[in-house]
C-alpha cells in the first residue's frame, strides 16, 4: 500500500527511482509519481494508473542525481494527477511523497495554512506546505521538518527534498514502513527492501518518531529533538532473483508452485540434528507459560489463524481465540491471566495488527509475530518472531505465506505439545514431507484446475464454497482467493449454516465446491451438497483419499488429517487463478487492493 523510493549519489536518478517504483508495484498503487532536482529546480512527472505511463511520460532528456518517487494507494482524495505524489509547497520549493494517513489534517490546516490555497485533496499536501510555513519563520530546514513531524498525528513515512539544496533528502516515519539503503558513494530511501536491492543489500532501520537526513556519503540518524542516534546496519537476506518471475506468466502462479519448497525449507529450518523440532526456547517457554493464546491478523493471515487455533488446542491442549485485528482494539475480549499474543502476518507491517500489538504491549503483554519478514515493524516490536523462510510474496493473493503460516503453526503445536509431554502418535516432519509431495503432485495437475476453472467460473456472476471443521476454514480462504482475483461474489460456508438462510441464493447453475477433507463430518457434508444439488446447483467436490465417492470431482492423496488445509488448499488456489485468467484480470495485481495494508 504506497510506496516510497529516494536516491542521491553521483548518477542519473530516473532509472533508480522507476525500477524502484516497478519493485513496489506489488504493494498496490492507483497513482504514481517521481520528483527529480537538478540546477535548474524540480522536475515533476505524476500520472494516474501504472508505472509504464509514468515511464512514458517521464523527460528522459533531464539529468539529476537525486530524487524521490512514490506509487500511492488512494485514501483521502480519488485516483488522479493531481492527487498522486510528490507533493509541493505554496512557493515549489519543498517538495515531498509520503505513505500513511494524517489523523490530525483539519487542525493543521486551520491552524497554520489559513493563508496557503492547497492544490490537492490529500493529507500530505498540509505536510509539505507546513513545512513552508514552519521554514519561513525558522529559515532553516531540518529543525523546520523536525517541528512539523512533531506537529503529525497519525501514521507517516516521509521523503523530503529542498529544491536550493541537492545535497540532502529529509526522511522521517511513524507506523508506516521505511528504510534507508546504504550504497558506495549514493544513499537510498525506500518502503522495503525490494525496491532498491538492484542497488544495494545493506540498509539501516529507521524508528517511529525519529528523522534522518540522507545525504550520498553520509547517513545521520536524529531525535526529533534533534539529537544524533547510532544505528548498526544489517544486511536483508533477500536473493535479487527471489523477486523476478522468470518463465511464470504471473508472480501468483510461481508462488504456488513455490509451496513444497517452502514446506521442506521449513522443515529443514525448525529440525535439529536428531531431525527433532527445533524451536527458540523463549518461544517454548512463553508457549507453556501462557493459558491462552490470542491470534491477531487480517485477511487470509486471519484464515490461517483459524487453522493454527485447531492445531495448538487439539495437539498441545492450549486454548487460543483467533481475532480479526481490526476489530480486536473496539470489541477487545475479556482477557485471560496469562494470555500470549500472537500475530501472524506475512508482511509484518499490517497496521490493524499493529495496533493491536501497540496496545497489548502497553498492557504488558508478552508478544510472538509469526512473519515473512523477519525486519519487519511486527516483528521488530514483538517479543519473539517465528520466520516462515517463504521467500518474497510478490502477488497481492497470498498464496504461500498462508501455507508457510499452516506449517510454522503446525510446528509450535508440536513442539509445545511435545514440551508438555504429550505423546503424539506421529512424526510431524515426516507428515510435512509428505505434504511437500503431496502439493507437488497437485501443482503437476494444473490443467485439471484449469478445466474446472473454465466449467465453473467463466460465466457465473457468484460462487459457494462449503465445508465443515477444518474444511470450513479452508473455503473461507478459497472464496477470499476467487474473490479478490477474479472479481467473483464468493462465500465461503459452513455446510450446516446454508439451510439457515443462504441456501436461499441457490439458483439453476449456481456454482458450489465442497471440500470433504474430514472423516468426521465426511457424511453430513455430503448431505449439504445433495440439498444444494437439488435446488439446481452445479456441484464440484473435492474429497480426501480414504473418504471419497465415485462421483467425486478431485480426490486429494491422502495426508494427516490435521494438515489437510495444507493440500486441499492448492486447487482452490489454482481455481481462483484459472478463473481471473479466463476473466481476463490483471492476475498479480488485482484492482483496489494492496500487498501490504499499512494503514488502519
Ligand atoms: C489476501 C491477502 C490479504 C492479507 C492481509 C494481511 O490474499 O493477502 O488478505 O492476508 O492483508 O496481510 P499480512 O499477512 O501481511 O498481515
Amino acid at each position: 500500500m504506497c510506496g516510497i523510493v529516494g536516491y542521491i549519489g553521483n548518477n542519473d536518478t530516473k532509472e533508480v527511482l522507476l525500477n524502484g517504483l516497478e519493485k513496489l508495484e506489488y504493494r498496490g498503487y492507483d497513482s504514481a509519481g517521481i520528483a527529480t532536482s537538478n540546477d535548474e529546480g524540480i522536475q515533476l512527472f505524476k500520472v494516474k494508473g501504472r508505472i509504464a505511463n509514468l515511464r512514458e511520460k517521464v523527460d528522459n532528456s533531464v539529468q539529476s542525481t537525486m530524487g524521490i518517487g512514490h506509487t500511492r494507494w488512494a485514501t483521502h482524495g480519488a485516483p488522479s494527477e493531481e492527487n498522486a505524489h510528490p507533493h509541493q509547497s505554496a512557493s515549489g520549493r519543498f517538495t515531498i511523497v509520503h505513505n500513511g494517513v494524517i489523523e490530525n489534517y483539519y487542525e493543521i490546516r486551520d491552524e497554520y495554512l489559513a493563508n496557503v490555497s492547497l492544490k490537492s485533496e490529500t493529507d500530505t499536501e498540509i505536510i509539505v506546505q507546513l513545512i513552508e510555513v514552519l521554514n519561513d519563520k525558522n529559515n532553516d530546514v531540518a529543525k523546520s521538518f523536525r517541528q512539523a513531524v512533531a506537529l503529525l498525528k497519525g501514521s507517516y513515512a516521509l521523503a523530503l527534498i529542498d529544491s536550493k539544496d541537492q545535497e540532502k533528502i529529509y526522511v522521517a516515519k511513524n507506523k508506516s514502513p521505511l528504510l534507508v539503503g546504504l550504497g558506495d558513494g549514493f544513499n537510498l530511501v525506500a518502503s522495503d527492501a525490494m525496491a532498491t536491492l538492484k542497488e544495494t543489500d545493506r540498509y539501516v532501520e529507521i524508528h517511529d518518531k525519529e528523522v534522518v537526513i540522507v545525504k550520498r556519503d553520509f547517513v545521520e540518524i536524529q531525535s526529533l529533538d534533534g539529537v544524533a542516534i547510532e544505528r548498526e546496519p544489517y544486511t536483508a537476506e533477500i536473493d535479487a532473483t527471489d523477486i523476478e518471475k522468470g518463465t511464470y506468466p504471473h508472480f501468483m502462479l510461481k508462488e504456488i508452485d513455490e509451496q513444497p519448497p517452502v514446506i521442506r525449507k521449513i522443515i529443514q529450518e525448525y529440525k535439529d540434528d536428531n531431525d527433532s523440532i527445533k524451536l527458540d526456547q523463549d518461544i517454548r517457554q512463553a508457549m507453556l507459560d501462557s493459558d491462552r493464546v490470542y491470534i491477531i491478523a487480517a485477511g487470509t493471515s486471519y484464515h490461517a489463524g483459524l487453522v493454527g487455533k485447531q492445531l495448538i488446542e487439539k495437539l498441545a491442549n492450549v486454548p487460543v481465540e483467533v481475532h480479526i485485528a481490526s476489530e480486536f482494539s473496539y470489541n477487545m475480549p475479556l482477557l485471560s491471566e496469562k494470555p500470549l499474543f500472537v500475530f501472524i502476518s506475512q508482511s509484518g507491517e499490517t497496521a490493524d495488527s499493529r495496533s493491536v500489538l501497540v496496545e497489548t504491549k502497553k498492557l504488558g503483554h508478552p508478544a510472538l509475530t509469526i512473519t515473512n519478514v523477519p525486519g519487519s515493524t511486527l516483528s521488530r516490536e514483538a517479543d519473539f518472531t517465528l520466520h516462515l523462510h517463504a521467500g518474497p510474496e510478490i502477488a497481492v493473493a497470498s498464496t504461500k505465506a498462508y501455507t508457510a503460516q499452516i506449517a510454522v503453526l503446525a510446528l509450535l503445536a508440536v513442539d509445545t505439545a511435545q514440551a508438555k509431554g504429550i505423546d503424539l502418535s506421529f512424526d510431524p516432519l515426516q507428515e510435512l514431507g509428505i505434504v511437500a509431495s503431496v502439493m507437488e503432485s497437485l501443482t503437476d495437475q494444473k490443467e485439471e484446475f484449469e478445466k474446472l476453472a473454465k466449467e465453473f467460473f467463466t460465466e457465473t456472476r457468484n460462487a459457494f464454497y462449503i465445508g465443515r471443521g477444518m474444511d470450513y476454514f479452508v473455503v473461507q480462504e478459497a472464496s477470499l482467493k476467487l474473490k479478490e482475483i477474479s472479481y467473483i461474489q464468493a462465500e465461503g460456508f459452513a455446510g450446516g449454516e446454508l439451510k439457515h438462510g443462504t441456501i436461499a441464493l441457490i439458483e439453476e447453475g449456481t456454482p458450489v465446491i465442497a471440500l470433504s477433507t474430514q472423516a468426521n463430518v465426511n457424511y453430513s457434508i455430503r448431505g449439504n451438497v445433495q440439498e444444494v444439488a437439488a435446488r439446481g446447483a452445479k456441484t464440484c467436490v473435492i474429497s480426501l483419499e480414504g473418504l471419497e465417492q465415485e462421483s467425486d470431482t478431485f480426490v486429494l492423496p491422502h495426508v494427516h488429517e490435521l494438515l489437510t488445509p495444507l493440500v486441499s488448499v492448492v486447487p482452490m488456489q489454482l481455481l481462483a487463478y484459472y478463473a481471473a485468467l479466463h476473466r481476463d484480470c490483471d492476475v498479480d495485481k488485482p484492482r483496489n487492493l494492496a500487498k501490504s495494508v499499512t494503514v488502519e
